[in-house]
């Protein structure tokens, strides 16, 4: 009789916007794939149609974790946050295929030591190596932020004997199933009928992109060549604001103009989720040497699946009598700084009527 063959993974996180799309992504391979989440995000019910299980699993339940990890050949974690998750994973050591781990380019610094989570504005964002490598320097000190934590994280996971670590530092996250999808930004104005849209710094800032489906990419094949690594995880076409904002509204069909000016925002005006001072673009050339690495979805192509996902989300709400703030929280939160009109339409009348 002939032994199955059958690759097994677990995705701690799996219905988040990276668990899905890695979860169809080796499901499509012919993996059998177990996915984790405490219960509070649906994610895709599509994948039930794939060989694709999931069960109810909160992290922090570390025995729990650990009895449903162990002699997986892949475990994802997409939700590992700081040095005491690293711990957990860490007793993954020699029962576990190839482990990775989701962290953030976040963790980098600037040529004065800066770094994101301490910006307060134009004057202090640090001023990146460009582009950035992974041998260049990241934050480390014990501040209990989310980069510094991070950071911590990666250098507990690098240490361990025996631990098969893929450590991936994606940038701006988008894709289906987004809790947080920055393309709202111009997606809104899209439905909102706006005519234009005004962007600072000549609509230039380019902050790399991570599109899902070329993160589960590099998910695959770190899979297929276990090792201990710390590698990049982004877009390859290093958009600006101006790009990003043009590729959304052609997704969705509509003329807006944009209105770009000299220098930083004037309060909320002219900023986007992707300003930034000086630009954030991470290499993709360790992955491509190491692993054979090539982004198999350009920017484009893949916001317009997460632009896509997000308009039928939030028109369904709507004709069930609920709102895209209902839906997506995280967003709402943003509304205030995000949606500014009135201080957008002042601008405008200003600049173009003179008035
Ligand atoms: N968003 C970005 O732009 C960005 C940029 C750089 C790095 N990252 C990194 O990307 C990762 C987030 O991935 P994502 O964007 O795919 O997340 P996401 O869409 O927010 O989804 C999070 C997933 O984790 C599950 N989850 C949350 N807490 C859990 C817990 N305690 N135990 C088990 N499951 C839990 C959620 O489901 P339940 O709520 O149902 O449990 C969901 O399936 C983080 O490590 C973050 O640092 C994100």
């Amino acid at each position: 009789m002939q032994a199955d063959t059958t690759r097994t993974a677990l995705i701690i996180g799996g219905t988040g916007q990276i668990g899905v799309a890695a979860a169809r992504r080796l499901a499509h391979d012919g993996w059998s794939v177990l996915i984790a989440h405490r219960g509070e995000h649906a994610g895709d019910a599509a994948l039930a149609d794939l060989d694709v299980t999931t069960i109810r699993l909160d992290r922090d339940d570390t025995e729990s974790l650990l009895a449903h990890a162990r002699g997986h050949d892949l475990v994802l974690d997409t939700v590992a946050y700081e040095p005491r998750h690293a711990d957990q994973l860490a007793r993954l050591a020699g029962d576990v295929g190839s482990l990775v781990v989701v962290s953030t380019g976040s963790v980098y610094t600037g040529a004065d030591g800066g770094y994101l989570d301490i910006v307060t504005g134009p004057e202090d964002f640090p001023d990146f190596p460009l582009p950035l490598r992974e041998t260049d320097p990241v934050v480390d000190n014990a501040e209990k932020t989310y980069s510094p934590l991070k950071a911590a994280m990666e250098r507990r996971l690098l240490a361990v004997d025996d631990l098969p670590v893929s450590i991936l530092r994606p940038g701006a996250v988008h894709g289906p199933f987004s809790p947080r999808l920055r393309e709202w930004f111009f997606i809104k104005r899209a439905l909102d009928r706006r005519e234009r849209v005004v962007l600072s710094d000549d609509g230039s800032n380019r902050f790399s992109t991570s599109a899902t489906v070329n993160l589960a990419e590099l998910v695959a094949l770190c899979a297929d060549k276990p090792g201990r690594r710390v590698l990049n995880a982004v877009d390859d076409d290093a958009l600006s604001v101006a790009e990003i904002a043009r590729t959304v509204f052609t997704a969705l069909d509509r003329e807006v103009e944009i209105v770009a000016f000299p220098g930083p925002p004037i309060g909320s005006v002219g900023s986007t989720p992707w300003t930034v001072a000086h630009p954030l673009l991470l290499s993709m050339a360790a992955a491509t040497v190491e692993l054979g690495y090539h982004q198999p979805v350009g920017y484009a192509d893949a916001a317009a699946a997460a632009i896509d996902w997000m308009v039928r989300a939030v028109d369904a709400a709507d004709r069930h009598g609920g709102s895209w703030q209902r839906l997506f929280p995280a967003l709402a939160d943003q509304a205030d700084t995000w949606f500014e009109y009135p201080a957008e339409d002042a601008f405008l009348a200003e600049r173009i009527t003179g008035r």
